[in-house]
C-alpha cells in the first residue's frame, strides 16, 4: 500500500524530539488512517531493527552548488517547502517504526539534510565523516558536536584519508561485515581503517559511475541476506566480490530505470523497505522476499543526488 504524502504533522500521536537552532523542540507525529500502523513481515528480524534514526531537518536545504552529476543543471531549482513536506513525511513514516534524533541544520549548509553522511556509528562509537569536497567540509565540526554530545566516542581518523559515513559504509547483519564504497568520495584505505576500530570485517567495493557516487545509491543490504543492488555502478572484480559472498538467489539485480530513481537508496525497518520510487517488478521481488516496500516521493532531495536512505543514518547497537 501506498502512505499518504499529505498527511499533516499535527500535535496528536506520538512525540519525537527534534533540535532546532534555538535548542530543541518537539515534533508531534500523527497515526491517520491513511498511514497505518506497522504491520507484520515474513522478513527476518535483525539487531538492525533495533536502530535509532539520526536526520537533519532541511530547513536550509535548496542546491546551490555541484559536486555529483545530479546537482548540474539543477541549482536554484530544488522546491524548498515541498522538501520538507516530503522530509516530513518520511519522518513521520519511519517515526512509527524507529526512535528519531535530530541535528540541528545550519544556514549555508544545505546537504546537511543528507545524515548518512554525519559518520558510521555502531555501538556507542563513531567515525565522524571526512568530507571528499570543500563544500561538505563545515558539516564535519557539526555532526561531531552531536556525537559528542550524545556520549558517543569518536574514533581518531587520519586528515589526508576521506570518508563519508553511511554513505559509504553499509552493514549487512546477515554476514556480519561492512561493505564500503570507495572511488568517488571516499578512499580506498577507508575499508581496513573501520575494521580495526569497530572490529568488523569489511568488503571494499570500487564504485565507476559518478552517478553512483555513493554506495548507499546503489547497493543496499536487507536483513535475511538479501541484497539489492545496481551491478553496472561497479567495476568488475567488485562485482565478482559481490557475487562471491552473495548467492544468486538472494541478489536482486535493479534495472537501470530503477537505479535512476533511487530504488537501491532504501532504509529497511522492521520489514518495511523505504523508498523514492520502484518499478512494480521490483516491488514484487521484494515482496516476495518478504518484505514491504513503502514508496515515498522524495523528488526534490533527488535534484541533489540523494533520496531515503541519503536522509537518515541508523544508530545501531553493537
Ligand atoms: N549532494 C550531496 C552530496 O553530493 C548528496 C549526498 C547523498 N548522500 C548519500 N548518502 N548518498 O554529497
Amino acid at each position: 500500500m501506498r502512505l499518504s504524502k499529505s498527511a499533516p504533522i499535527t500535535p496528536h500521536g506520538s512525540k519525537q524530539t527534534m533540535e532546532s537552532e534555538e535548542g530543541s523542540m518537539t515534533l508531534f507525529l500523527q497515526e491517520t488512517m491513511e498511514n497505518p500502523p506497522r504491520r507484520q513481515s515474513a522478513a527476518p528480524q535483525g539487531s538492525a531493527n533495533s536502530a535509532r534514526i539520526f536526520m537533519c531537518a532541511p530547513a536550509h536545504y535548496c542546491v546551490d552548488y555541484s559536486i555529483n552529476p545530479w546537482m548540474e543543471n539543477q541549482i536554484g531549482k530544488a522546491d524548498n517547502a515541498l522538501a520538507i513536506k516530503q522530509w516530513e513525511n518520511l519522518a513521520r513514516q519511519l517515526a512509527k517504526e524507529a526512535e528519531l534524533a535530530f541535528v540541528a541544520p545550519a544556514p549555508g549548509l544545505p546537504d546537511m539534510v543528507f545524515a548518512a553522511n554525519a559518520g558510521l556509528a555502531i555501538g556507542k562509537t563513531v567515525v565522524v565523516s571526512h568530507f571528499a569536497t570543500r563544500e561538505r567540509q563545515p558539516e564535519e565540526r557539526l555532526f561531531r558536536a552531536w556525537f559528542e554530545r550524545e556520549g558517543f566516542t569518536v574514533a581518531p581518523w587520519p586528515q589526508d584519508i576521506m570518508f563519508e559515513g553511511a554513505g559509504d559504509a553499509l552493514l549487512d547483519h546477515s554476514r556480519s561485515l561492512i561493505w564500503c564504497g570507495y572511488g568517488w568520495r571516499s578512499s580506498e584505505a577507508a575499508g581496513k581503517l573501520l575494521e580495526r576500530i569497530f572490529a568488523w570485517r569489511t568488503v571494499s567495493l570500487r564504485l565507476v559511475d559518478p552517478r553512483y557516487y555513493h554506495l548507499d545509491t546503489c547497493f543496499c543490504p536487507l536483513e535475511g541476506g538479501w541484497l539489492v543492488y545496481y551491478p553496472p555502478a561497479f567495476d568488475a572484480s567488485s562485482q565478482q566480490a559481490i557475487a562471491a559472498l552473495v548467492p544468486s538467489e538472494k541478489r536482486i539485480e535493479v534495472c537501470e530505470d530503477d537505479a535512476r530513481s533511487f530504488a537501491c537508496n532504501a532504509v529497511d525497518v522492521n520489514g518495511r523497505i523505504f523508498m523514492n520510487d520502484a518499478s512494480r517488478t521490483l516491488q514484487h521481488r521484494l515482496r516476495t522476499a518478504g518484505f514491504e516496500p513503502t514508496l515515498t516521493d522524495l523528488s526534490e532531495f533527488i535534484k541533489a543526488g540523494g533520496a531515503a536512505k541519503c536522509l537518515t543514518l541508523k544508530l545501531l547497537e553493537a
